[in-house]
This record gives C-alpha cells, sequence and structure tokens, in this order.
C-alpha cells in the first residue's frame, strides 16, 4: 500500500487519547506518511498556520473546542478550507456521520479502526485532493491562457479597426480630392491660357477667364462647406428657392472649363421653362449634378459616341432632372451595388491601365444619396449595356419629413 501518496503526503492526527495517537503514528509511518500529532482542536489549528498537512484526521469528543467546531473553523479560513478532514470516533450514531459531513469533512472512519480501511481511506481522499489541485492548476492556467487569448484578441481587433479607418480616412482623402480636382484645374486652365496670350488676349476674353477662376473658387468653398458635415438645423437655414435650370446652367458654364467637356462631347439641353423653384441647398444640388456628370464623362471615355443629353421636367409632385449620356452602360446585376460607399468599376488613382483612364473611389454615387437626404431627393437609374444610362434626380415639391 506504501504508494506515490504516501511518500510525499502529511498527515495530521488529532486525538486526545495517547493509545489511540501512538497506534496511528506507528502505522502511517510505516507507510511512508510523514505524521503531526495534535492532542486537541486549539492546537491543531495552531499548527496548522505553520505547515498546511495534507490530509486530517479528527477525533469527535476532546477537551476544549471538539472535532466538528475544529473542523467547522478550517473550513471557514480560506488558507485550510480545502485540506481533507476524516472524522474518527468512537461514536457510531447516524446523527454524528450527518453531523461531521455537514460541518465539511469528506470521510468518517469509527474506533475501532480497521487498518486496512483507514490506509485506504486516507489514499482514496488524498488521491482524490491530488486531482483536484492538478484540476486546479489546470484551471488556473487555462484562466491565463484565456486572458492572454482576449488580450491578443482585442490588440488584433483593434489593429484592424485602426488599419480599416485608416484605409477609409485614405479614401475619403481620395474622394475629396477627386472632387476639387476639375475646379482647380478650370483654374489652372484659365492661368495658362492668360499667361500664353497675355499681351494679345482681348479684354472681354480675358473678363471671362477671370470668371472661370472665380466660378471655380467658389465652387471649392462649396465642396469644403458641404465636407464640413452640416447639423440639420444649420442645412435649415441654407434652403433657399432654387431654380433647377438656372442651377444646371450655370454649371455646364463652368465645366465648359473642362476641356474633355468642351470639345470632346456632344451636349443636348432640354428645359421645361415653367419648373418651379423649391427649397434646395445650392452647393448640394451642384455637387449631385457634377458627380452625375462626372460619371457620364467617365462612362464615354474612349467611345465612338459621347452624347450628353440633360432634361428638366416637372409633374404635380417632383421637380426631374435627366442626365442621359451614350456611355457603355451598366449591367442589371450591378445596379443594385452603385450606391454602395467604395464600389467602384474604375481603377484608384495610379493604378491607371490606359493614360488618361478615368479613376475611381466609388464615393460619388453615395455621396449624392446622403446630399439628397435633407430634400428627401432620390436617385432613378435606368441604363442598357453598351448603350449608355440615364440617371434622374427626383426632388419632391413638398419634402417628406
Ligand atoms: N453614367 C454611368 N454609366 C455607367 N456606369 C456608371 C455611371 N455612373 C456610375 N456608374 C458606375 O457606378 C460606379 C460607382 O459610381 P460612383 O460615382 O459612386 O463612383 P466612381 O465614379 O467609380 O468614383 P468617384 O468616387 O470618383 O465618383 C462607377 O464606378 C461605375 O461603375
Ligand atoms: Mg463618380
Amino acid at each position: 500500500m506504501n504508494d506515490k501518496n504516501s511518500e510525499r503526503s502529511i498527515i495530521l492526527i488529532v486525538d486526545d487519547n495517547q493509545t489511540n495517537l501512538d497506534v496511528l503514528f506507528e502505522l502511517l509511518r510505516n507507510y511512508g506518511f510523514k505524521v503531526l500529532v495534535a492532542l486537541d482542536g486549539e492546537s491543531a489549528i495552531e499548527q496548522i498556520e505553520y505547515i498546511h498537512p495534507d490530509l486530517i484526521l479528527l477525533d469527535i469528543m476532546m477537551p476544549g473546542i471538539d472535532g466538528f467546531e475544529t473542523c467547522l473553523r478550517l473550513k471557514a479560513d480560506p488558507s485550510t478550507r480545502d485540506i481533507p478532514i476524516i472524522f474518527m470516533s468512537a461514536l457510531s450514531e447516524t446523527l454524528d456521520k450527518v453531523k461531521g459531513f455537514q460541518t465539511g469533512a469528506v470521510d468518517y472512519i469509527t474506533k475501532p479502526f480497521q487498518h486496512e480501511e483507514v490506509l485506504s481511506r486516507i489514499q482514496t481522499h488524498l488521491t482524490i485532493r491530488n486531482l483536484q489541485q492538478k484540476l486546479e492548476e489546470k484551471n488556473l492556467e487555462l484562466a491565463h491562457l484565456n486572458q492572454n487569448l482576449e488580450r491578443l484578441v482585442e490588440q488584433k481587433t483593434k489593429q484592424l479597426i485602426d488599419q480599416e479607418k485608416t484605409a477609409i480616412i485614405g479614401r475619403l482623402t481620395q474622394g475629396m480630392v477627386h472632387n476639387l480636382k476639375s475646379p482647380l484645374q478650370v483654374i489652372q486652365t484659365s492661368v495658362d491660357l492668360i499667361e500664353t496670350k497675355a499681351t494679345k488676349i482681348q479684354e472681354d476674353t480675358f473678363l471671362n477667364y477671370t470668371k472661370y477662376i472665380f466660378q471655380a473658387v467658389t465652387k471649392i468653398n462649396q465642396i469644403m462647406d458641404t465636407l464640413m458635415m452640416k447639423s440639420r438645423k444649420e442645412q435649415n437655414q441654407d434652403l433657399h428657392p432654387v431654380n433647377i435650370n438656372d442651377l444646371v446652367q450655370r454649371e455646364i458654364q463652368l465645366l465648359e472649363g473642362n476641356l474633355y467637356f468642351k470639345n470632346k462631347i456632344r451636349k443636348k439641353y432640354f428645359y421645361d421653362e415653367k419648373i418651379e423653384s423649391i427649397p434646395l441647398i445650392y452647393s448640394y444640388i451642384s455637387q449631385v449634378f457634377y458627380n452625375l456628370i462626372n460619371n457620364a464623362m467617365d462612362a464615354m471615355w474612349e467611345r465612338k459616341s459621347r452624347e450628353l443629353t440633360i432634361v428638366t421636367r416637372q409633374d404635380d409632385s417632383n421637380i426631374y432632372m435627366d442626365i442621359a449620356d451614350t456611355g457603355c452602360g451598366i449591367a442589371p446585376e450591378d445596379l443594385s451595388k452603385l450606391f454602395d460607399p467604395f464600389y467602384t468599376s474604375k481603377p484608384p488613382k495610379g493604378e491607371e491601365k490606359i493614360e488618361g483612364e478615368p479613376t475611381g473611389t466609388g464615393l460619388g454615387l453615395y455621396t449624392c444619396i446622403e446630399l439628397l437626404k435633407p430634400f428627401s431627393g432620390e436617385i432613378a437609374i435606368s441604363s442598357n449595356l453598351g448603350e449608355g444610362s440615364v440617371f434622374t434626380v427626383v426632388l419632391p415639391k413638398q419634402p417628406k419629413n
């Protein structure tokens, strides 16, 4: 019976009967246990403060505090409550056994002892205690691993969010730059022309160029204003009656500074002269118009027929602005994706395969939808792949709340 448990385990025997103590002491020492003894409950508790035994054999009837009380005190102390306690007593009444278990003992042996029984119970409880300790260690290890894992997941998630944020900011910046590019180009072209033809230039042409520059600067200011993301209240203050015909005509004037628009595209305009003015934010609608025209121009890039048709019309409820192109068109399966932020069929800037190829960030249409929201405006699309598209801006005369 001498096994691993007995070789390293410390057992404390608590009994006021010297004969009993001697018998058990001899028995357990012969089996390789390290044995400690105490003659009463109080001295047992004192001793345990210095050396923690692996198991306690505890007599019930003792002078001073009895075995039950001793057991209760040991179980109440977190540093000793896990030490298994086996009660030993001459009392064989069921009531005592129940009370013993209630105070937290793991087992109960009755005197006079059967040596084999005592040893086998001790071995069993030491084994259980060993397994319990191992389990606790494993649990602790697991908790540590879990904690590390959680920290790692947290770190990784933060890293991914940061990366995503940086990517979004990068793409947003690209979008802004893209929107600012066109009016800046107008300024650049006008300044170039003034410089190269400075002496020959006629006064009215000169004034035309400065007008372009002035309009382009206004445009840049408007774009910047929109980027500042105004509050609903601020938006309401900016609402003014806008005649969509005037808006289109002014924007087209500005676009004439773009040479591709001016020289490479056939244009047709149909205005409903009776169109009503409705409260809008001018700069929002002009940006929507500008984005749609840009898309139309991109769609017609390197195509044989490049015809842009702009129509304004109205019915009882809405004002409409159609922008039709004879560009590449859109496949039916792609229609639902167009308004998703960052959806684009164009290469990003710097990754063009052919020189002059249009680039995109995929924010144009998404921005349009956001800009139309304050007026309950919408965009409807009809398109034939390979033939062209019509983008219609629908503006309710009475905005829905
Ligand atoms: N008139 C059009 N003809 C054909 N396809 C179009 C047209 N307008 C939009 N699209 C498709 O919708 C996509 C998304 O348009 P959107 O304006 O949101 O982004 P983008 O033009 O690619 O980039 P950007 O942010 O520079 O405007 C385009 O990449 C294109 O595939
Ligand atoms: Mg676009």
